[in-house]
C-alpha cells in the first residue's frame, strides 16, 4: 500500500477534514484483521536525528521519516532556527543548516512537542548559545528536564531559567563524566549530541539503552563523531572540532509495530507486519508470547493472529531492554480480554493511566492502586464515546474499540496523529471499520 506522497512542515494531519477542526475516529468493532501492514520509521528516532542536523553546516539527508505530526513540528522548529528543509517525499527529506537565523525554539512549538528540547545540546555545542522554551507539564507525568540541564552545566554551560525559557550559553563545551541518577532517553541523546563537539572525552554512566539511542549514535558516527557503547549502560564520546553531512535511514518504529501486534492478538486472522526490526521488539514479543499470542518472526516480518487462549500476565514497565512504557496502555487493552487478573505496574511516568477511565467507560474491569492497575478479564467491551488524552492512551482506545460491541467514537484524534501515520487507513486496509469524522 502506498503510504504517502509529499509533505512539509505545514502540511495538515493526513486525512484531516478541515485543518484546526478536531477530528474524531468512528470505529465499529468486530471485524477480523487480515493482510499486511507496513511499519513506518520511528518517531522517537526521527526527532533526535532531525535535531542532530544542527551539529553541522553540511546538508543531511534523512530517509524513512514517519509522516506524523511530531516530525512536522520538529521540521518547523528547524526552519524557525534557519534550516532549509526540502519537503519530505517518499519518506525522505534533506535538511541543511548553512547559517543559523535564530537561537530560539519558541513556546508555541515546544508546548506542542516537548522533544523540541533536543535542540538544546546541538545548539550549545555548535553555536555556544540556545534559548529553548521549557516544555511545561504533560498528561503522563511531571517530566522535568533537570538532567539535561545538569549535564550541560557540568560541561561548562551557563544555564538559567527566565520567563519560561531555558537561556544557555557557553564557550566550547568540555568533556565530563556524568552518571544519570535515573535513565532518561532524551537527556542521554541531548548530552551525547553535545559531547560530539566538546573538548575532550565524555562518559555517560547509567545511560538509557533504547534502540533509538543506538540509531542516533550511528548517524552521528557517520557524520564523523567518535562514540562507543551506545545502546549499553555506559557511552563514551570523544569530542571532535567539526561534523560533516550524512545520509541516514531512520530505524523502524518498534512501538507502532507493537501496537499492530496487539491489534493482531485481539482481532487478527492472518496479520503480517513488514519492515520491522524484531530484535528491538524483543521485550514486547516475549511478554505477548507468555500470554499465549501466536507470533512468528521471519527476517523483517512478524506474523501474528488472535490468541485462542489469552492468559492474563502481570507486567512492569522499565527502561530498555525492559518492557517499554510506550506499550503499557496497548497491553492493558489486550489484558481486558485475557483469562484472569493481571497487575500492570507503571514505573516510568507517574500519571500514565489516563486510558483507564476511558476503558472503564467501554466496560473494562480495571481499578487503579497507586502505580499499579488491576485488570480482570475477559470482559465484554461495548462501543462508547471516549476521549484521547495522550498518544499511547489513544492507541489503546482504538485497540479496545476493534473488539467492542458496536460503535466507538474517539475524540481528540490529534493525539494519535502525533505518533501514528495513517492509522485509520492502515486498519481499514486490514479489514477494520474505522472512519475519520468531524
Ligand atoms: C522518551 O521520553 C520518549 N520520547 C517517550 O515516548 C518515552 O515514553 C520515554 O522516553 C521513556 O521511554 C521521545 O523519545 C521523544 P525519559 P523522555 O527522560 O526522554 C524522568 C511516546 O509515547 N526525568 O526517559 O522525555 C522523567 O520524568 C513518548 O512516544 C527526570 O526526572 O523520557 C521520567 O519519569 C512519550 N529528569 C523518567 O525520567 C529529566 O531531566 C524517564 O523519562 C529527564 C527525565
Amino acid at each position: 500500500m502506498k503510504v504517502w506522497g509529499k509533505y512539509s512542515s505545514t502540511t495538515p494531519d493526513h486525512g484531516a477534514i478541515i485543518p484546526g477542526i478536531v477530528d474524531k475516529l468512528k470505529i465499529t468493532g468486530g471485524a477480523r484483521l487480515n493482510g499486511t501492514v507496513q511499519i513506518g520509521g520511528a518517531k522517537n528516532a526521527a526527532l533526535p536525528a532531525l535535531a542532530a542536523v544542527l551539529l553541522t553546516d553540511k546538508p543531511v539527508e534523512l530517509q524513512n521519516l514517519p509522516g506524523v505530526r511530531d516530525v512536522r513540528t520538529m521540521l518547523r522548529v528547524l526552519e524557525q532556527l534557519g534550516a532549509s528543509v526540502r519537503p519530505v517525499e517518499d519518506r525522505c527529506s534533506g535538511v541543511h543548516v548553512k547559517r543559523l537565523a535564530s537561537f530560539e525554539a519558541p513556546y508555541d512549538l515546544v508546548k506542542t512537542m516537548r522533544a523540541s528540547v533536543l535542540v538544546l545540546g546541538p545548539l550549545l555545542a555548535r553555536y555556544g548559545r540556545a534559548r529553548v522554551s521549557l516544555p511545561g507539564g504533560c498528561a503522563i507525568g511531571e517530566r522535568p528536564i533537570n538532567l539535561h540541564l545538569d549535564g550541560l552545566r557540568q560541561m561548562g554551560a551557563e544555564v538559567s531559567l527566565e520567563h519560561g525559557y531555558v537561556e544557555a550559553s557557553s564557550q566550547r563545551l568540555r568533556g565530563i563524566h556524568f552518571n544519570f541518577p535515573i535513565k532518561s532517553v532524551t537527556a542521554t541523546e541531548n548530552l551525547m549530541m553535545a559531547a560530539t563537539l566538546a573538548e575532550g572525552t565524555t562518559v555517560l554512566g547509567n545511560a538509557a539503552q533504547e534502540p533509538e539511542i543506538r540509531d542516533l549514535a550511528e548517524m552521528l558516527i557517520s557524520m564523523g563523531a567518535q562514540i562507543e557503547g551506545a545502546g549499553k549502560d555506559e557511552i563514551t564520546i570523544t569530542g571532535v572540532t567539526e561534523l560533516g553531512g550524512t545520509s541516514h535511514e531512520v530505524i523502524p518504529d518498534r512501538i507502532e509495530a507493537g501496537t499492530y501486534l496487539v491489534a493482531g492478538a485481539l482481532a487478527g486472522e492472518a496479520l503480517e507486519l513488514v519492515g520491522c526490526r524484531p530484535d528491538d521488539l524483543e521485550p514486547v514479543l516475549q511478554q505477548l508470547r507468555q500470554t499465549g499470542v501466536p507470533i512468528v518472526v521471519e527476517g523483517k516480518s512478524i506474523r501474528v493472529e488472535k490468541a485462542q487462549h489469552l492468559e492474563a500476565r502481570d507486567l512492569r514497565t522499565a527502561p530498555h531492554p525492559g518492557f517499554p512504557t510506550d506499550m503499557q496502555a496497548q497491553y492493558m487493552a489486550l489484558m481486558t480480554q485475557a483469562q484472569g487478573t493481571s497487575l500492570i505496574t507503571e514505573t516510568i511516568f507517574e500519571r500514565r493511566f489516563m486510558h483507564v477511565g476511558e476503558l472503564q467507560r467501554m466496560g473494562a474491569d480495571i481499578r487503579i492502586d497507586g502505580h499499579t492497575s488491576v485488570v480482570v478479564g475477559p470482559g465484554r467491551l461495548t462501543g462508547a464515546q471516549v476521549m484521547a488524552t495522550d498518544l499511547r492512551a489513544s492507541a489503546s482506545l482504538v485497540l479496545a474499540a476493534l473488539v467492542a460491541d458496536g460503535v466507538t467514537v474517539l475524540d481528540r484524534v490529534y493525539h494519535l496523529d502525533r505518533g501514528y501515520e495513517f492509522m485509520e487507513k492502515k486498519l481499514c486496509a486490514l479489514g477494520a471499520q474505522v472512519e475519520r469524522i468531524r
